[in-house]
């Protein structure tokens, strides 16, 4: 079983305190991210909407959307996008989304089956009820609607896996600190605590209904990726 770090909320303070954390750290967001990847999660991102394998105006939801960057990269390659996310700090800092709306992953004000894809980026391990915003993601994707779904990664190969940890554990929350947010930059490296190992997102995946899951590493694991399709 994972352990639970002390700068973890508690279960029923979780939603609130992850709203407060990514309001305050909006402003600077998407700077400190470029930084804290030197630059790669650019390149995971456009991987992560070409994934999606669908025809350019297709309607897509950038589920927790945050400041926008997913769906700009989804804008750019030709997408009708939707952005929801809970904070409203993010939404206020977001910018290039034609649309966007504040509500939970786990009740989306979104109609059944009228979305053709979904993206959602670094925002699984974030969600209160994760259980739930699989269901409501089957739900608002129509039959036959893609999902790509990019996370913060695992690396198995040791050095590459010492490495991370060194600086996702210990380098991050010093320099988040310095430049955004001291307590939001010590919660994001203990929160991939909140992330099931990838077998178990594939089954509550398929539980939900999809089909041809895919699970893809990224440069060696840092990051992770996974694809499937809304069963017809
Ligand atoms: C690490 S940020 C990722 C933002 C963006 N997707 C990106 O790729 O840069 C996580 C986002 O998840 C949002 N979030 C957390 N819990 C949520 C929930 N229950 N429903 C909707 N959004 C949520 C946060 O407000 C935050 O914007």
């Amino acid at each position: 079983m994972k352990r639970m770090s002390p700068v973890l909320p508690a279960p029923q303070d979780k939603t609130e305190a992850v709203r407060g954390m990514f309001d305050a750290i909006a402003p600077r967001y998407e700077f400190v991210n470029r930084m804290m990847t030197f630059g790669l999660d650019a390149r995971w991102r456009k991987r992560t909407v070409s994934a999606l394998g669908l025809a350019p105006g297709s309607t897509i939801l950038d589920l927790a959307c945050g400041t926008g960057d997913l769906s700009r990269t989804a804008s750019a390659q030709g997408f009708d996008v939707v952005g929801v996310d809970l904070s409203f700090g993010m939404l206020d800092a977001a910018h290039g989304i034609r649309a966007l709306c504040q509500g939970d992953a786990s009740s989306l004000p979104i109609k059944s089956a009228s979305i053709d894809g979904i993206l959602c980026g670094y925002a699984l391990r974030n969600f209160t009820d994760l259980d739930g915003a699989m269901s409501e993601m089957a739900r608002v994707l129509r039959p036959g609607g893609r999902i790509a779904l990019l996370e913060v990664g695992a690396p198995k190969t040791p050095v590459i896996r010492i490495g991370y940890n060194l600086w996702f554990e210990k380098a991050v929350p010093v320099i988040g600190g310095i430049l955004s947010d001291k307590q939001a930059y010590r919660y994001l490296p203990a929160s991939t605590v909140y992330l099931p190992e990838a077998e178990e997102i594939r089954s509550s995946l398929v539980t939900r209904g999809f089909s041809g899951v895919n699970h893809h590493e990224l440069s060696g694991g840092l990051s992770q990726l996974f694809t499937a399709t809304r069963s017809v």
